[in-house]
């Protein structure tokens, strides 16, 4: 049996997005520990048409984006606190996995899904976080215990290549990284 497969989505259209940067670190923190994984970020997600319940018909990126989703054994959503809540970028690629409604396995059935929010305060990481809590706990997922918030107003935790070097966000990573795998490997 290959490893667990881990799917990352979020992060914002911005060059250089905090929050997809972060998502990208879980998910190599995923493969550190044998998954295999794949990225949906801000440019995969602005590729998706807007979600309309009554047309049936779907875009290629739609189709492979729904199909990663139904095979993968894990999750990490990462989003941008866009005034007090969830970005509509992130949000659209959620509601279209309203495809995902019937089967053995709908949704987020079984599988954990790591948090991860940026927000230029606080107040906005905590609400969104909850708000995001909220939307897999209604999509039968699992939140991990481990949700990460960047307030990108204050912290500086990457280098000028992207790469992550706040220690204790590091270690947050690789804790989440962690809880996603355990329930992966629980429901397999
Ligand atoms: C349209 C818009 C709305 C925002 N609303 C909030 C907000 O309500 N509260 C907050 O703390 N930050 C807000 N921000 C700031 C972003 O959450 C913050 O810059 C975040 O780190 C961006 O994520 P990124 O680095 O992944 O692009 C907003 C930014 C934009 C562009």
């Amino acid at each position: 049996m290959s490893g667990p497969r881990v799917v990352g989505i979020g992060g914002t259209t911005r060059p250089g997005s905090s929050g997809e940067r972060l998502v990208r670190a879980v998910l190599a923190a995923c493969e550190d520990r044998g998954a295999t994984t794949r990225m949906f970020g801000g440019a995969d997600l602005a590729a998706l048409p807007h979600f309309a319940p009554e047309i049936p018909e779907r875009t290629e990126a739609q189709r492979d984006f729904v199909a990663a989703v139904r095979e993968c054994d894990g999750l990490v959503i990462g989003t941008p606190g866009y005034h007090g809540g969830v970005s509509g970028l992130v949000k659209n690629a959620i509601d279209l996995l309203e495809d995902l409604n019937a089967g053995t396995r709908v949704y987020f059935d079984r599988r954990a899904v790591g948090l991860v929010v940026s927000a230029a305060g606080w107040q906005a990481c905590g609400v969104t976080l909850q708000a995001l809590r909220g939307i897999v706990h209604a999509m039968r997922g699992w939140p991990t215990p481990i949700g990460i918030a960047l307030n990108s107003a204050e912290q500086r935790p990457f280098d000028e290549d992207g790469r992550l070097i706040d220690n204790a966000l590091t270690r947050q990573v690789a804790l989440q990284a962690e809880q996603i795998l355990f329930l992966a490997g629980a429901a397999r």
